[in-house]
């Protein structure tokens, strides 16, 4: 199959094609989600709640981005890769930024990165995007900042805050940004931000009109034990996995497994 480049995503938008978009954390999962067709792979800081069970992505650190973006670029023949840049990685300078992302893509193979914020950012994407690094922003919720903006809360309500988040997107795509997400936000916000933004809108609880969706992949299967409300499970892994599991104990504890098809003569 042909790679997704970041000017395919471009394309789509102007042919009305919407872009579907996972968050991926291992070899396995990635290999499932690209061979179903999958355009973007996000190997998110989500992985902190999703992977290793903590309550925010705040501990989540560049190693570990490191890790499970190899895992998820080793796996991957078509999808295009993006790897988040972790809290503390990247704020304080383009240059901090730039010397994180390029550890990802040396050291990991990441195709491209994404990070949260509007204007304040904008110097950053500018400078990566002009060395050879393709940017998606992260607009809305940003998790990261979850402290500052008082939980997981809708942002971009109210005309103000409407033209704040309006000016941030047009600020990340005039930077180079190639995409931009955005979570938790109005429906009709995301609408007009993506018919503003010429580079493809990716919602995640931003209704419909985004050029993209992107969902969590745990959320998306049924395998988190909590999910937020824009969340949808098109599936039920948790209920699947447990199912396996149980049969597995009882035929352990019966002695039905292992047969004599799993064992070996001498
Ligand atoms: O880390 C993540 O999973 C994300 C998506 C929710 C966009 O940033
Ligand atoms: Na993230």
């Amino acid at each position: 199959p042909r790679r997704v480049r970041v000017h395919h995503l471009r394309e789509a938008k102007e042919r009305g094609e919407r872009l579907t978009m996972l968050t991926a954390y291992d070899a396995p999962t990635a290999q499932v989600f690209d061979e179903a067709g999958t355009d973007v792979l996000l190997v998110g800081d989500s992985l902190g709640d999703n992977f290793y069970g903590y309550s925010t992505t705040v501990p989540v650190t560049v190693d570990q981005m490191i890790h499970h973006t190899r895992a998820v670029t080793g796996a991957v023949r078509r999808a295009l890769v993006v790897a988040d840049l972790p809290f503390g990685s990247y704020e304080a300078s383009p240059v901090h930024a730039h010397a994180t992302a390029v550890r990802l893509m040396k050291e990991a193979g990441a195709h491209a990165v994404k990070f949260e914020g509007g204007r304040r950012v904008a110097p950053h994407v500018e400078l990566l995007t002009g060395s050879g690094i393709p940017v998606m922003g992260h607009l809305g919720f940003t998790p990261q900042s979850e402290n500052v903006l008082g939980g997981k809360r809708v942002q971009g309500r109210g005309q103000e805050a409407a033209e704040h988040l309006t000016e941030d997107a047009l600020a990340l795509q005039e930077a180079g940004a190639f995409a931009v997400v955005l979570e938790m936000v109005p429906a009709p916000l995301a609408a007009q931000v993506t018919e503003v933004l010429t580079v493809p809108t990716i919602g995640i609880g931003a209704g419909a009109q985004c050029d993209g969706q992107v969902l969590v992949w745990p959320d998306m299967a049924g395998l988190s034990d909590w999910s937020p409300r824009f969340a949808k499970a098109f599936g039920d892994l948790r209920g699947a996995l447990g199912a396996a599991v149980t049969a597995y104990n009882a035929e352990v504890r019966s002695g039905a497994f292992p047969a004599d098809e799993h064992s070996f003569d001498n």
